[in-house]
């Protein structure tokens, strides 16, 4: 697809769609990951003497009217600050912004027009007709086919991926379509069947699929072991077993855990106890994997080509439980493979175990990761490539 770098922007009207859907909560920001990896992209394009209209959705707000509770207000204060000059927000800015070479502004919300979520073409139309080059940079909403992120793209004189699209896009393509093997992947969840179209793709491409959660439950379960009152889906045993069969008959595996840490309530008090996998109590759930598990795993993390990472391998946000997905941070942390990570909980246990710096790429996507992960196409980015194709 056409790169913004590729681009000469000088006195050029430049639609910026970013993902700037960020938590809000009374007003404040609690997390500005998003914000700060989309900056690069707005520093670029207004040093390159564009005129720069950046839009972008927050939260999923009813059509065709201003919600205050889903304003992008606290997001332009956000601007603001960083930029170090002021970032006006923009209501009615799909009625036109006058904009000056260097200058810059915020619309509001794309989900409050009628027309933004069902991809609209009149819509479309008309946010094409207010930039000479339009720059998809949103990766976290590229799964969407909306008019921002998919009909403009079809309409706009120039169509281009942004700084921040481009760097997920070569991140997920160096780690799933030319992985340096081996391909260690580790998914986290509570339920294989919303990780079924993900586990299955993957099971055709990875070499270690590491599971945890209820997903590792359910695999357990599947191979025959009793997982107690532990989260599991006991409709979805075959699913699993030739998942499993599918990877291994490639020469990979899905690793089961000899060990698990168990509880008979799921609180931060309960007390914790560790099992062989074939000890498990009636009574008990497992919440997180075993120390030698960890181990196990820990050790094939560290010789791996290329590490993929979706998920917690236990309830890290309870400290007894935290010990299995701590021994993967940290075994990621030290290895030379590529790393790459995503996903709202991957992003939190990132966090909590202070490993950030140590990962090769941390997407901004959530369900953009996943559905790249699941081997889809991503709408807004198929639609860069065919305007590319011309
Ligand atoms: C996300 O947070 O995953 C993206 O911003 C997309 O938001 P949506 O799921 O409301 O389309």
């Amino acid at each position: 697809v056409l790169r913004m770098s590729d681009l000469d922007l000088t006195g050029k009207r430049v639609l910026i769609r970013q993902d700037l859907n960020v938590p809000v909560t009374h007003g404040k920001i609690t997390s500005d990951a998003r914000l700060r990896a989309s900056l690069p992209t707005l520093k670029l394009a207004l040093e390159k003497g564009a005129s720069v209209l950046v839009i972008s959705h927050l939260g999923r707000p009813k059509a065709g009217k201003v919600d205050p509770d889903a304003s992008l207000t606290p997001v332009a204060a956000w601007l603001s600050s960083a930029l170090g000059r002021t970032v006006p927000l923009i209501t009615n800015w799909i009625d036109g912004v006058a904009l000056e070479p260097g200058q810059i502004a915020l619309g509001e919300n794309t989900r409050f027009l009628e027309g933004e979520k069902k991809d609209d073409e009149a819509l479309s139309r008309k946010m094409a007709s207010l930039c000479d080059v339009y720059v998809m940079d949103a990766f976290g909403t590229a799964h969407r086919a909306e008019a921002s992120t998919h009909g403009v793209a079809r309409f706009a004189p120039v169509a281009c991926a942004g700084p921040l699209l481009a760097a997920e896009l070569d991140a997920l393509g160096q780690a799933l379509a030319q992985p340096k093997r081996p391909l260690a992947v580790i998914v986290g969840g509570s339920k294989v069947s919303t990780k079924l179209d993900l586990l299955n793709n993957l099971a055709d491409v990875a070499d270690q699929l590491i599971i945890g959660g209820g997903i590792a439950n359910t695999f357990l379960a599947a191979a025959g072991y009793k997982v107690g009152k532990s989260l599991c889906e006991m409709d979805m045993l075959d699913t699993a077993k030739e998942i499993r069969a599918k990877i291994q008959a490639r020469g990979g595996d899905i690793p089961l855990p000899e060990d698990v840490v168990c509880a008979t309530e799921f609180s931060a008090e309960a007390h914790a106890v560790v099992r062989k996998i074939d000890e498990v109590e009636a009574d008990e759930m497992i919440l997180d994997i075993g120390p030698k598990s960890a181990a196990k795993l820990a050790a094939q993390l560290k010789s791996a080509g290329t590490v993929v990472w979706n998920g917690p391998v236990g309830v890290f946000e309870f400290d007894a439980f935290a010990g299995g997905t701590k021994a993967l941070a940290d075994a990621i942390a030290a290895s030379d493979a590529f790393s790459l990570a995503g996903g709202g909980d991957t992003l939190a246990a990132i966090d909590k175990f202070s490993v950030a710096d140590k990962i090769g790429y941390i997407s901004t996507g959530g369900g953009a990761f996943l559905e790249f992960l699941e081997g889809k196409t991503l709408p807004a980015v198929a639609m860069l490539e065919s305007r590319a194709k011309g």
